[in-house]
């Protein structure tokens, strides 16, 4: 499978949000990338359901929605309702992961887990074969533009051989400080999807920027 690129919204220009959308959709990305902060689970705010829905009214793609919020359980049918069409949780805010999940996949989306920097892959080895996608967060999550965390290649590895090894069809993303002196070495390390923020809406020509990512 080529890889998939997912350009994250946080680094948008919300003040033009339909040119980005209309850039997005006609570009090589294959999702939208939403980042989605309560300020408690991060030390920041993002944006909440009439931004999502705005996208989605535009969007031709999917929306990949990257939760960053405490007991994600109470806004799964709400973000469903949003828009999402995959809906990641971190593993850190879930209790009962599984259970969680399960709910997720009810009602049509695809479910994936994300893991923060200092939490090991091995958490997961029950859970893998019911997960579509990891997020390995290469930041710690909260902000866009912060630098890459160089032990993220290690557990990229870790990630696919516990994928290979279950036989499972799970997508690894990469998220966070993704740029043109990592994104080959993660592909290679085993990432099936790039997200990148400032490195896409900060360039002189986002739809070059996205792509040469996946082109990579
Ligand atoms: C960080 C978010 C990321 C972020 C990535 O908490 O989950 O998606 O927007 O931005 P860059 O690529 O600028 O690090
Ligand atoms: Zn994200």
């Amino acid at each position: 499978m080529k890889h998939l690129i997912s350009p994250s919204f946080l680094s948008a220009n919300f003040g033009q949000l339909n040119m980005d959308i209309e850039m997005v959709n006609a570009s090589q990305a294959d999702w939208f990338h939403l980042d989605i902060m309560d300020g408690v689970f991060v030390p920041n705010i993002s944006f909440g359901m009439p931004i999502i829905k705005q996208i989605k009214s535009k969007a031709t793609k999917p929306l990949d929605v990257h939760l960053m919020i405490v007991d994600p359980d109470r806004y799964i049918t709400a973000f469903k309702d949003a828009g999402a069409d995959i809906l990641t949780v971190h593993y850190e805010a879930c209790t009962h992961l599984h259970r969680t999940i399960q709910v997720i996949k009810s009602l049509g989306m695809k479910a994936g887990v994300a893991l923060n920097p200092h939490t090991p892959v091995s958490v997961l080895e029950e859970i893998i074969g019911e997960l579509d996608m990891v997020l390995i967060m290469s930041v710690n999550p909260g902000f866009g533009g912060q630098r890459f965390i160089e032990t993220s290649y290690s557990k990229i590895r870790k990630l696919k051989e516990l994928v290979v090894s279950q036989q499972s069809n799970t997508i690894i993303q990469v998220d966070g400080g993704v740029n043109n002196t990592n994104a080959a070495k993660l592909l290679d390390a085993g990432t099936n999807c790039l997200v990148a923020g400032n490195f896409v809406f900060k360039s002189e020509d986002p739809t070059k920027t996205i792509e040469w990512l996946k082109i990579l």
